[in-house]
């Protein structure tokens, strides 16, 4: 197996390759400069460092990658409609920097070329990762319904929270990684074990996003800074908060979050206040932790070489302590 970086710059120069613009450029362009913004590239190099655990080879690995963060990308560009947000990767959105229509066709161009990226798998692996990523994909659209129907809701209970989630963001992670292990033919078990370590690791990922949209750098962040707060979302810290405030603050947090005033400033500042007062900040850094350990206890049970094992406990330890 390889480094980190290793895996990266192979994904990267391949992308350069396939991710070009054609007519009509206003469908293309925004496909481009979106991929192009790179971001951690997290899932791919999840899914070749996978084929190589397995003991294939993460080049032909490397089709399913791009799927799997073709998608990713298609999802960001329709998220960030959604939600409303000016900011992706430091610069500004699709929605922004084109309009909403192109961000919406460029996005299911994005969806439908997804697709397109597994089409040169034959038989029984290309079966088995054709079911996986619809199967997948659907799951995302499911989550994120949740997360919108979220915003107006206030009694969101804490495993409604995870199972969103879940499917969301931490099952295409979890995906990510599988589809490098059926690339590599790996047995069913193997197959589970390293789905349930994607899993488990995404829902920390998720956490640890929710963590940094509130208290992130906006310097390094990428994203606008207390955007889940200004569009109501209920994350971990809101739910948290709501459970443990004193009963001022939780009537304060219920009232800001039925606003969506012109500057957010104050909102955000309030409702990041009653974050730390609470608990809710140590309580998600524990739930991250936990998520961790949960995975790392799959990861755990792979037979597979135990140095290549400690270079996937390496990358979840590593996104524990991401900033962006
Ligand atoms: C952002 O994913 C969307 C979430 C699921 C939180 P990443 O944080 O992996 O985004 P990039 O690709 O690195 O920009
Ligand atoms: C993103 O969740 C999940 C998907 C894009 C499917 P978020 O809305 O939290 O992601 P960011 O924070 O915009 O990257
Ligand atoms: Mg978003
Ligand atoms: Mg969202
Ligand atoms: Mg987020």
């Amino acid at each position: 197996m390889q480094s980190l970086e290793f895996y990266r710059e192979e994904f990267t120069e391949y992308l350069g390759k396939k991710i070009v613009s054609k007519k009509p450029e206003n469908l293309y362009d925004p496909v481009v400069y979106i991929m192009g913004l790179g971001g951690k590239r997290l899932r791919p190099i999840l899914t070749l460092m996978a084929a190589d655990l397995f003991g294939g080879d993460h080049k032909k690995a490397m089709d399913a990658a791009m799927a799997i963060e073709v998608f990713h990308n298609f999802s960001l560009v329709h998220d960030d409609i959604m939600d409303d947000a000016p900011l992706r990767r430091g610069q500004p959105t699709v929605h922004e920097k084109w309009n909403v229509n192109t961000g919406i066709l460029s996005g299911d161009a994005m969806l439908i070329s997804a697709y397109q990226c597994l089409e040169g798998y034959e038989g029984d692996t290309f079966k088995a990762l054709l079911n996986l990523f619809s199967k997948t994909a659907i799951e995302v659209c499911e989550g994120q319904q949740y997360d919108i129907d979220f915003e107006t809701r206030n009694d969101v209970a804490i495993g409604e929270y995870l199972k969103m989630i879940e499917y969301k963001t931490a099952v295409l992670i979890a995906a990510a990684l599988k589809m490098g292990a059926i690339v590599a033919s790996a047995p069913d078990e193997e197959q589970e074990l390293i789905y349930e370590f994607g899993r488990n690791l995404g829902i920390a990922f998720q956490l640890q996003d929710d963590y940094l949209d509130a208290f992130g750098n906006p310097e390094t962040f990428g994203k606008q800074v207390g955007g889940d707060i200004i569009e109501n979302k209920k994350t971990f810290l809101y739910i948290e908060a709501y459970r443990h405030a004193s009963e001022a603050d939780r009537k304060t947090l219920v009232d800001l979050y039925a606003l969506q005033p012109e500057d957010p400033t104050e909102k955000v500042q309030k409702a990041k206040a009653i974050f730390e007062r609470s608990g809710a900040v140590n309580a998600i850094k524990r739930k991250i932790e936990n998520y961790t350990e949960i995975a790392f206890e799959s990861l755990a049970k792979i037979k597979a070489d135990e140095e290549n094992k400690k270079v996937f406990e390496d990358f979840g330890n590593n996104l524990m302590q991401r900033t962006f």
